[in-house]
């Protein structure tokens, strides 16, 4: 084969735009002097910038790594801070894991050698349960500070605390909108006042980075759509066949649009003629492998377009070059929480100016781009100007109970950077008190309450899975595989050729009477009596990476319960032997009852559900074992709504019964007041 037939083919592989170009480079200095004179640096600027890759290198070679101490920079997301750590690590020649490393739930890829850790928010947080002054860092960059995630906003709160008490700690926080002036208020003695003998002036400080940015062609729809997926389509190809040739990114709001785009669009590439520009169609979303993560990075073949469908993910979190063109739907899927109904729902809802003007950015970088909104322009200037903060739309329980455990009691007065509704903490009190993690002192309890709090599981199920050893459920064995299972969040089975049906009949094997807990013990079960074979998982549509994972989602989680001295009962819990006349399968969903007794519902004659209190309709996820068998009462662990329809998902047949025991006093308010 002559190498001359191939000369589309490049032959020197595709170097890295050198750092020393990016916008950053020229800033380097004043970066390193800011955050050496300064306790807080905030640094604005442009997606793309260099903010997350170069400003860890830059610090480590000023030696702010010397004497053995890391910087540690968070991410909202688990795939920015996997796939940045990838990166950095390469940028400096070495394996991942070893000077450069990142550690995200269940999955630490670090070493004592490593002196760059990218990790997510909620991550650094639960290191300060140990290390509440987090002195193993000299540096904490918060990154994507302006996505107001939960995590990363009570962790500025309590970085500002920790500034208090360590003169040596630099914090840095990265934003790429205007919020920065907000974030420098927050962080500054008042007025007067004075820290470390710093007063408001030399506290912190603002650096704006000034990209190059090329203008972005704004263009609307003339009329509201019903159908943005379609509609989507319809402007790829129509940017496939008149404009030229580019890039092009999509935002959707979730995997299962951006599945029906990808469906959708190679219908309509089939019907193009074999020799025009081809189209490379990619998926970018939260649950991504990263070996999929990869090819979204690399550039694409010649005369081909890459077209990435991804979720707000792209909007910052994740850096793609070369982008033209973005063709944007103007919603997000965002985590509501309502306190009322007590219900965390996944609602699509419209973007806010800031991210819609974000997203249109991601076109400008190479050359001039062209940003297409799937709405008419009298709607853009209805958006609210930026997303609501999170923690003012959330169950604050998970974190509640971590402050609570970091000695903050009055998690009301607390110094939040935008303080939730009262109705929010009231909520997630309760539900703390009636899981048996508060005491009527306003302090955990112990051991329950600090041990919900260590483990890395939310609290009804950290309640679950602790209660599990107890002799009257005795299946911690069983517990632990069950809470492993649902960490993989619904991807445990994989079509391997696409096919939904497969997918049913692949689930039905598994499936018992009594739920879907039980179902994906005993797919847990089977997995490792396979041997952990790939043949066994391709063979039975499972998806043997997220099973794999699962498995080591179990030891650690098991690992945690050991160091709490918390063991399985000496009984051996085999169904034949039943602990005080009670089978394993009934006492499993008993312990399921003693954590999510808060998540009961009764099904209605037509198979949906209603909530105790009757206020709200739900419907068992297609996956379910309960969407075509019928129950009188459900316990679920998983709860979603899509398209105005709340789904649950994960759901075991209870008894009445149970869930009075489980929880007298909550079931005693419920009767009396709220019914
Ligand atoms: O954080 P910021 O958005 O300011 O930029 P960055 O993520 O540090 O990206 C700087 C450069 O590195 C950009 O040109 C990115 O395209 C590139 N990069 C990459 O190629 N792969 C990654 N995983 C991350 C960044
Ligand atoms: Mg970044």
């Amino acid at each position: 084969m002559a190498d001359d037939e191939d000369t589309d083919v490049p032959l020197i592989p595709e170097l890295y735009k050198p750092a020393a170009l990016l916008p950053i480079a020229q800033l380097r200095d004043q970066l390193l002097y800011t955050i050496e004179t300064f306790p807080v640096t905030i640094v604005v600027g442009e997606t793309g910038s260099g903010k997350t890759t170069q400003i860890p290198r830059f610090c480590l070679d000023a030696g702010w790594c010397a004497d053995g101490k890391q910087i540690a920079v968070t991410q909202p997301r688990r795939i920015a801070a996997t796939s940045v750590a990838a990166r950095v690590a390469e940028e400096l020649g070495t394996p991942l894991g070893q000077r450069v490393g990142y550690s995200i739930r269940f999955e630490d890829v670090t070493s004592a050698n490593t002196q760059v850790k990218f990790v997510t928010d909620g991550l650094l947080l639960r290191e300060m349960l140990v290390d509440p002054l987090l002195n193993r860092y000299s540096i904490i960059m918060v990154d994507e500070a302006h996505e107001r995630s939960l995590s990363s906003d009570i962790l500025l709160s309590l970085l500002k605390k920790v500034l208090r008490k360590r003169d040596d700690l630099r914090v840095v926080v990265s934003s790429a909108t205007l919020e920065a002036e907000r974030f420098l208020d927050f962080f500054t003695p008042d007025e007067g006042e004075k820290v470390h003998g710093k007063s408001k002036e030399d506290y912190g400080k603002i650096i704006s980075i000034e990209g190059r940015t090329h203008p972005v062609e704004i263009q609307y729809l003339l009329e509201p759509t019903n159908n943005y997926v379609e509609r989507a389509v319809d402007a790829i190809m129509s940017i496939h066949t008149s404009e030229s040739p580019g890039d092009i990114l999509v935002f959707l709001t979730g995997r299962e649009e951006i599945d029906d785009c990808i469906d959708m669009l190679s219908d309509r590439i089939a019907d193009q003629s074999p020799n025009h520009q081809k189209l490379l169609t990619l998926p970018l979303y939260a649950g991504l492998s990263t070996e999929d993560q990869m090819f979204i990075f690399q550039k694409a073949p010649p005369h081909t377009t890459k077209v990435i469908i991804s979720t707000n993910i792209a909007e910052a979190s994740v850096t793609i070059d070369h982008i033209v063109y973005v063709i944007d739907c103007g919603y997000v899927k965002l985590r509501t929480y309502d306190a009322n109904l007590g219900i965390e729902t996944l609602n699509i809802i419209p973007v806010s100016k800031a991210s819609a003007t974000q997203r249109a950015g991601r076109a400008g970088r190479t050359r001039p781009g062209k940003c297409f909104r799937l709405y008419p322009k009298t709607v853009f200037a209805q958006l609210e100007e930026a997303t609501f903060p999170e923690i003012q739309r959330s169950n604050l329980a998970p974190v509640v109970l971590q402050l609570l455990n970091l000695g903050i009691t009055n998690v009301v007065r607390f110094d939040y950077l935008s303080p939730p509704p009262s109705s929010l903490i009231t909520r997630a009190l309760d539900l703390l008190h009636s899981l048996g993690a508060l005491a009527p002192t306003g302090h955990l309890t112990k051991p329950l309450g600090t041990r919900m709090a260590e483990l890395p599981l939310e609290p009804m199920l950290a309640r679950t899975l602790l209660c599990a050893a107890t002799p009257a459920f005795s299946c911690l064995d069983e517990m632990l595989s069950i809470a492993a299972m649902l960490t993989l969040q619904g991807n445990a089975f994989v079509s391997h050729d696409g096919g939904k049906k497969q997918l049913d009949a692949a689930r039905r094997k598994f499936a018992v009477a009594e739920g879907d807990h039980l179902t994906l013990y005993n797919v847990y079960e089977a997995f490792v009596k396979s041997g952990m074979s790939v043949a066994w998982c391709r063979e039975h549509s499972l998806n043997h990476k997220n099973m794999v994972k699962a498995v080591s989602v179990r030891k650690q989680l098991a690992h945690y319960l050991s160091r709490f001295g918390v063991a399985a009962s000496p009984l051996s819990s085999s169904d034949v032997l039943r602990v005080g006349g009670t089978p394993l399968a009934e006492r499993i969903r008993r312990c399921l009852t003693a954590g999510f007794f808060a998540h009961a519902a009764r099904m209605k004659s037509d198979g949906s559900f209603t909530t105790v209190d009757g206020k709200t309709t739900l419907w068992a996820h297609p996956s379910s074992v309960f969407f075509h068998r019928k129950a009188e009462w459900v316990v679920y662990t998983e709860i979603m709504e899509t398209r105005g329809k709340v789904y649950v998902r994960d759901l075991s047949a209870v008894e009445m019964e149970w869930l009075v025991e489980a929880a007298p006093e909550y079931y005693r308010v419920r009767d009396g007041g709220r019914r």
